[in-house]
């Protein structure tokens, strides 16, 4: 099959919603003689080319890990580079992203995050809210119990206020109240880095996606390797490229 048809088909039978921890940052910079900051901000650059590929493969939303509620727990040097990164990224990216009708969403509790972080992370939700694109959804100060946590606490609100009652509690209205409420669950679920761990990502939303783990570290994670693990998740669902061609998926 050559590369025009290959992508075409791939536009067809891409996953909807892939789901990506980008580890092996901190681990890239150290093996290179640079700093785990540096690896942070190459996995940044990486990340404007996994978005672009995703887009062109015909991915619809693509959800990102950037720093979990646990990452508070490192060094306060490098906890203050990654609160600083965001607003970086977006004073740089923001002008492509509106170009390319990119719309930015955030999954996480933006409250304990630094005042100048927070209002680059919203300026950008709030800019790119009517692009029609793919949607890049990046959790930022993200913990699956968390969301869960919280989203506990506004059912319970739910039931004192006598709006739901505690038979009527389903996971369609949990769902409502997840980070993720506006979201379809991921369809694939991509960890880098070599580690085989969940880290907190997406506990209730991954209940049903394909895992794939891979040892690249992500700042050297490029549009083949995401193939790769796009072939594979098609692999598993039995999705055969000339069922593709003969229109039967
Ligand atoms: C993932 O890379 C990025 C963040 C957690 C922000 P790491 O910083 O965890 O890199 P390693 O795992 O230490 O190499
Ligand atoms: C998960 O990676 C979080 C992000 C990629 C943002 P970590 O490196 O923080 O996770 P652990 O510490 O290996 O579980
Ligand atoms: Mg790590």
């Amino acid at each position: 099959m050559n590369n025009e048809r290959r992508k075409k088909l791939m536009k067809i039978i891409a996953p909807q919603h892939i789901a990506i921890t980008m580890d092996g940052n901190g681990r890239w910079g150290k093996e290179r003689g640079k700093t785990r900051s540096e690896g942070h901000y190459a996995g940044a650059q990486t990340m404007e080319h996994i978005i672009e590929a995703s887009r062109d493969l015909g991915i619809k939303i693509l959800t990102l890990y950037a720093f979990s509620s646990e990452n508070w727990k490192r060094p306060l040097e490098e906890v203050n580079y990654l609160m600083f990164l965001p607003i970086k990224f977006f004073k740089q990216k923001l002008p492509i992203f509106m170009k390319k009708n990119i719309r930015i969403m955030i999954s996480g509790d933006l409250t304990k995050v630094p005042k100048r972080t927070r209002n680059a992370i919203t300026k950008a939700i709030e800019k790119t809210k009517h692009n029609t694109g793919i949607i890049v959804n990046f959790a930022f100060n993200y913990g699956g119990r968390d969301e869960i946590l919280q989203a506990m606490r506004r059912v319970i609100q739910e039931v004192r206020e006598n709006k739901v009652h505690p038979e009527q509690i389903d996971e369609e209205l949990v769902q409502q109240f997840l980070y993720t409420s506006e979201l379809p669950d991921p369809d694939l679920f991509i960890r880098t880095g070599g580690e085989k761990r969940l880290s907190n990502f997406l506990l209730w939303q991954a209940a049903d996606a394909e895992l794939y783990f891979t040892d690249q570290y992500f700042p050297d994670f490029t549009k083949d390797f995401l193939l790769e693990a796009i072939y594979e998740w098609q692999r598993r669902k039995n999705i055969d490229q000339y069922d593709v061609l003969r229109n039967t998926v």
